[in-house]
């Protein structure tokens, strides 16, 4: 038998689920670029922290985006996106492509970001970013209201040194950076 330590349940009283999911400490951010960069056409750069590893092999991301975007539309109509990472150096910019839509602005101007298609894809990649991760769209999955939109990593670039360190994580109206390394497993 398990000696599980028994809580009371005036000691973990029930709470509203949405309110209980700002438990997450944070989750990492993202900028998801979406168009055709080769042929300059319909390019967008969207702020996200709803990212997850889906498969390790082959690699598969997802991105969590709500039907409200414009970038919504554009990972509907076009097969392929990127996902890259920021640093913490980039932190108004990601907070300007959190904020603006891309359909009244062009969001790689007014942050000074180059474009350029991707080596693998014709979507746009940020260079001003520590990873840029290429995906082609393998599935699209409505969970309620934001959609998933899953990309296999078909070709990947990173800056040397400790990305961790630098990346910019957000939960709950708050940046933070990763903590401390606080036990190896
Ligand atoms: C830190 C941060 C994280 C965000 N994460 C998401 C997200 O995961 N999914 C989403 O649909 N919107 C997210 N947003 C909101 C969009 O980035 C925002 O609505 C953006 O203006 C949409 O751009 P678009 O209209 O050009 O697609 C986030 C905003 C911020 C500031």
């Amino acid at each position: 038998m398990l000696n599980v330590p028994f809580v009371p349940m005036e000691e973990k009283p029930e709470v509203n689920p949405i309110w209980a999911c700002r438990g997450f400490p944070a989750f990492p951010v993202v900028l998801v670029g979406v168009g055709n960069a080769k042929d300059l056409v319909e390019c967008n750069v969207m702020t996200a922290v709803l990212v997850h590893m889906f498969s390790f092999d082959p690699p598969v991301i997802g991105v969590g985006i709500s039907p409200c975007r414009y970038t919504h539309e554009l990972l509907n109509k076009y097969e392929s996106f990127s996902v890259n990472i920021p640093g913490k150096d980039l932190i108004e910019e990601v907070l300007f492509c959190g904020q603006k839509c891309g359909k009244e602005t062009n969001k790689f101007e007014e942050c000074g970001f180059t474009l350029r298609p991707g080596h693998s894809i014709n979507a746009p990649v940020i260079d001003d970013c520590l990873v840029n991760l290429e995906c082609k769209k393998t599935k699209v999955i409505d969970a309620g209201d934001h959609v998933w939109f899953l990309g296999e990593v078909v070709h990947a670039n990173a800056a040397n040194g400790d990305i961790r360190e630098k990346a910019l994580m957000y939960w709950g109206g708050e940046f933070r950076l990763v903590g401390d390394c606080i036990r190896k497993r």
